[in-house]
C-alpha cells in the first residue's frame, strides 16, 4: 500500500511513517518543513533501514499534490500537515484557516481528481464543546473554542459532506487527546520551535536545564490536586492507530470518527511526578494563574476505536516519560544537536 503522509516530517507524522514502514507499507512524505527538520529523514532511515521518499512542498499546491498522487500510485492519504498552536490561532486565525482548512480542501480536490478515495485525518479532542459529560464519547456535543479547533471541526464537516456526496470515499477523522513521548530509541521526538506551548516538552526542557522551572497554569481547578487534568497518550500508540485506521479504512465507505486516548485523566502535578521518576531528580515548578482558554479536565472514551479498529492504547505514563526523557537527554537542543 502506497500512502501519502502530509506533514510526515513532523512529530506525529514521522513516528507514524516509521510505523507504516515497519508494517511493510510504502509511505511517501510531503512536507514544507515549516515546523520540522530534514534531519528526521536520516533518523527514519537509520531506524527503518530504508529512506522514505520525501516531496518538499505545500499541501495547498494542487498541481504538486496531483502529480505526487499519480507519480507514486498513492492508495491512501494520512493528512497531518497543518498548524497546531491554539494561542497562535487566536492571534492569526487566517493562517490557520488557510493552512488547515484550505490545505485540506486542496488535498481532497487533488484526491477526487486522481481517484484516491481513502483519507485519515488528524483531528483533535479540542473539537468538543466545553462542559460535556466525561468521558468524552464521539457523539458528545461539538463546539471548539479557538480558531485552531474550529479549523479541525470545519475539515471534519467537509469530510462528512464528501462521504455523503457519492459512494467510494473512506474518510476517517482521528480525534487525538494529548500526544506525548518519543520513539523508545530516543532517536525521534518532539522538537518544538521556541518556548514549548505544551506541558510535556516544557517539563523535558526543565529536566535538561534549558528552562528554569515549570509554570503550572492554575492550581484552583475542581480537580483532585487543583491542576488541569488531560488524557495523555503515547505517540507510539497514536502511530499504530493511524496504521490500523489506514488499513481498515481502505475500501470501507463513509465518514468515520474515533477518539484516540487512554481513557484516563492525569493532572499536571501527576505528570511532573512521573517525569521526575524518569529523569531521576526533582524538578522545580511555580504556580501561575490559569491559562486563558484552558478547561479543567477532560478525557476520552476510546471504546469505539477498540470495537471497530481493534485499537487500544498499550503504553502508560511511565513509558511516555521515560521515552520523552531519553529523546530530550540525547538531543538537548532537539534535532540541531
Ligand atoms: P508538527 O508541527 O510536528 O507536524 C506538522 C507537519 O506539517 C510539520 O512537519 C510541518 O512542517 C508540516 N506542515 C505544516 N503546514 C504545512 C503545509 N501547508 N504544507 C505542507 N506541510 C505542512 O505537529 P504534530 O504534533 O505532528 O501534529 C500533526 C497533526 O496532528 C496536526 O494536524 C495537528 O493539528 C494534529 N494534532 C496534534 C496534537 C498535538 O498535541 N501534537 C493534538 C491533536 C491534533
Ligand atoms: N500546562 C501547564 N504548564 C505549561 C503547559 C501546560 O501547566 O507550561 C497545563 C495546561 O494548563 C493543561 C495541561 O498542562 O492543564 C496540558 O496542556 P497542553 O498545552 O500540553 O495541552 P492542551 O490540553 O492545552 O492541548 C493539547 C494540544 C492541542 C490539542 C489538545 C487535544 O496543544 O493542540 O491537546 O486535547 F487540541
Amino acid at each position: 500500500m502506497n500512502v501519502l503522509v502530509t506533514g510526515g516530517a513532523g512529530y506525529i507524522g514521522s513516528l507514524t511513517t516509521l510505523c507504516l514502514m515497519q508494517a511493510g507499507l510504502n509511505p511517501v512524505l510531503l512536507d514544507n518543513f515549516s515546523n520540522s527538520q530534514p534531519q528526521v529523514l536520516d533518523c527514519l532511515e537509520q531506524l527503518a533501514g530504508r529512506r522514505p521518499v520525501c516531496v518538499t512542498g505545500d499541501v495547498r499546491d494542487l498541481a504538486l499534490l496531483e502529480q505526487t498522487l499519480v507519480e507514486h500510485s498513492i492508495d491512501a492519504v494520512i493528512h497531518f500537515a497543518g498548524l497546531k498552536a491554539v494561542g497562535e490561532s487566536v492571534r492569526q486565525p487566517l493562517a490557520y484557516y488557510d493552512n488547515n482548512v484550505q490545505g485540506s480542501l486542496v488535498l481532497l480536490e487533488a484526491m477526487r481528481r486522481q481517484g484516491v478515495r481513502t483519507l485519515v485525518f488528524s483531528s483533535s479532542a479540542t473539537v468538543y464543546a466545553e462542559a460535556s459529560e466525561m468521558p468524552l464519547r464521539e457523539d458528545a456535543r461539538l463546539g471548539p473554542s479557538s480558531p485552531y479547533g474550529r479549523s479541525k471541526w470545519m475539515v471534519e464537516q467537509m469530510l462528512q459532506d464528501l462521504a455523503r456526496s457519492e459512494p467510494g470515499w473512506s474518510l476517517t477523522a482521528l480525534r487525538y487527546f494529548n500526544p506525548v513521548g518519543a520513539h523508545p530509541s530516543g532517536t525521534i521526538g518532539e522538537d518544538p520551535r521556541g518556548v514549548p506551548n505544551n506541558l510535556m516538552p516544557y517539563i523535558a526542557q526543565v529536566a535538561v536545564g534549558r528552562r528554569e522551572a515549570l509554570h503550572v497554569f492554575g492550581n484552583d481547578y475542581p480537580t483532585p490536586d487543583g491542576t488541569g487534568v488531560r488524557d495523555y497518550i503515547h505517540v507510539q500508540d497514536l502511530a499504530r492507530g493511524h496504521l490500523l485506521a489506514c488499513q481498515q479504512g481502505h475500501g470501507r465507505d463513509g465518514f468515520h470518527v474515533y477518539n484516540l486516548g487512554r481513557g484516563q485523566g492525569l493532572s499536571v502535578l501527576e505528570m511532573l511526578k512521573a517525569f521526575e521518576l524518569a529523569c531521576g531528580r526533582e524538578l522545580p515548578f511555580v504556580i501561575e494563574p490559569r491559562r486563558s482558554g484552558d478547561l479543567a479536565a477532560y478525557w476520552a472514551d476510546a471504546s469505539r476505536a477498540e470495537d471497530e479498529l481493534g485499537w487500544k492504547a498499550e503504553l502508560g505514563v511511565d513509558a511516555m516519560c521515560a521515552d520523552s526523557w531519553r529523546w530530550q537527554a540525547s538531543h538537548p537542543m532537539g534535532y540541531s544537536t
